[in-house]
């Protein structure tokens, strides 16, 4: 069956970075994985285009989609829009609705030959491998009553609502146990069960689910905590499963560990397995259009969309160790440059790991 990739590039190093994982791609088309690319698009771009940063065509494409490709979106140009729903975040924030992209998964992988970029000591973090597993469709984030009021007195407040549902937790719960099943098989889930009724619920489902998986070593942890231990001793996990707040903040701490947020993919995943696969960093517009930004975090996504969502496991390995293989050759980009590595630009950067894919057979 053929594979239907729809390509989102953006704005800013968007089209840039997009443009090398499409070169993977191509080599893996070459080699006989069944696709189709169409391309579309969203953010600033398609705000340029149409008026709005979620086109109904760009909306369509992506639920007849197998898998989604998300260059970044945003930018200066946009920042000032009026009304807020016409800011090209919004595009993003459209197809995760649309689609029910419920499962955020952000690993977080230290490549040994980066060891040095990160702020923590090399024997602390060398070797990191942690997935994490964010809520990305509930909690505080969507929970209704909220808004602004006034008390009596005239003291203005803020509020908002943390639900967390049954559901949810449930089908976030499994997304995270049969993720481990793959990986080391320990599970740490991350909430404040000590305060919040939402957490209480949350971790009552979570032991209820880890019934079905014996083989996996369930934790718990209080975000408090789990805040210190990510820096402290990132090692000691493995999956960690948490809510939309807490893994929005967990997910950027654990990212920086690694030093190189030009490295990092991420994954969202619905319950039929479609999935938007993205870098975690932005559109970076301080650097776009000077073919200097680092590629890897979107080759990578693209690898995380042939494991995921398009049943191609082995190809994404290819594409992984293909990494591996450039950075073991001293290719690096301005943003992980080392002394006595060799600098390459954004298009060199995706020319070496196609090459080195093809001779990774
Ligand atoms: P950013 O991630 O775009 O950039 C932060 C810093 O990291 C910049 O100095 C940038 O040059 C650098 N950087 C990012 N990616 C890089 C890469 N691949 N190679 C080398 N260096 C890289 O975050 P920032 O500056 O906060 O946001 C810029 C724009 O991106 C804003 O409009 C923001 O709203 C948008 N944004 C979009 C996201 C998305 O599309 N998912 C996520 C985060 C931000
Ligand atoms: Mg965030």
């Amino acid at each position: 069956m053929t594979n239907r990739i729809l390509v989102l590039p953006g704005d800013g190093i968007g089209p840039e970075i997009t443009a090398e994982a499409v070169k993977v791609l191509d080599a893996c088309y070459e080699e006989g994985f069944d696709m189709e690319l169409v391309f579309g698009k969203v953010g600033g771009d398609a705000i340029d285009a149409t008026g709005v940063p979620l086109p109904d065509e760009t909306l369509k494409a992506a639920h007849d989609a197998d898998a989604i490709l998300l260059g970044a979106v945003g930018g200066p140009k946009w920042e000032a829009l009026e009304p807020r729903e016409h800011r090209p975040e919004k595009g993003l924030l459209g197809i995760r609705k649309g689609l029910e992209l419920y499962a955020n998964l952000r690993p977080a992988i230290l490549y040994p030959q980066l060891a040095e970029a990160s702020t923590l000591r090399p024997e602390v973090v060398s070797g990191l491998d942690i997935m994490i597993v964010r809520e990305l469709t509930g909690d505080i984030y969507f929970g209704e009553p909220r808004g602004f009021g006034e008390k009596e007195d005239g003291t203005r407040y803020g509020y908002n609502t943390y639900i967390s549902d049954e559901k949810e937790i449930r089908r976030i719960g499994r997304t995270a146990f049969d993720l481990a099943r793959k990986r080391n098989r320990k599970v740490c889930s991350v909430d404040k069960a000590n305060v919040l009724e939402a957490s209480m619920l949350w971790r009552e489902i979570m032991n209820d689910i880890a019934k079905d998986y014996p083989d996996v070593e369930l934790s718990h942890m209080y975000i408090d905590n789990a805040s210190m231990q990510l820096v402290r001793a990132p090692k000691q996990f493995d999956v960690i499963v948490t809510g939309n707040m807490f893994g929005d903040i967990l997910s950027d701490e654990a990212s920086m560990l690694t030093g190189s947020i030009g490295m990092l993919p991420s994954a969202s995943l619905n319950a039929s397995g479609q999935g938007m696969f993205e870098p975690s960093h932005g559109s970076a517009p301080d650097i776009a259009g000077q073919n200097i930004a680092n590629p890897l975090a979107t080759i990578l996504s693209a690898a995380m969309m042939l494991r995921y969502s398009l049943e191609a496991p082995e190809l994404a390995d290819r594409i992984e160790r293909a990494v591996g293989d450039v950075l073991d050759q001293g290719l690096r980009t301005a943003d992980i440059m080392q002394e006595g590595a060799r600098r390459v630009t954004t298009s060199e950067m995706g020319d070496a790991v196609v090459e080195a894919f093809k001779r990774l057979k």
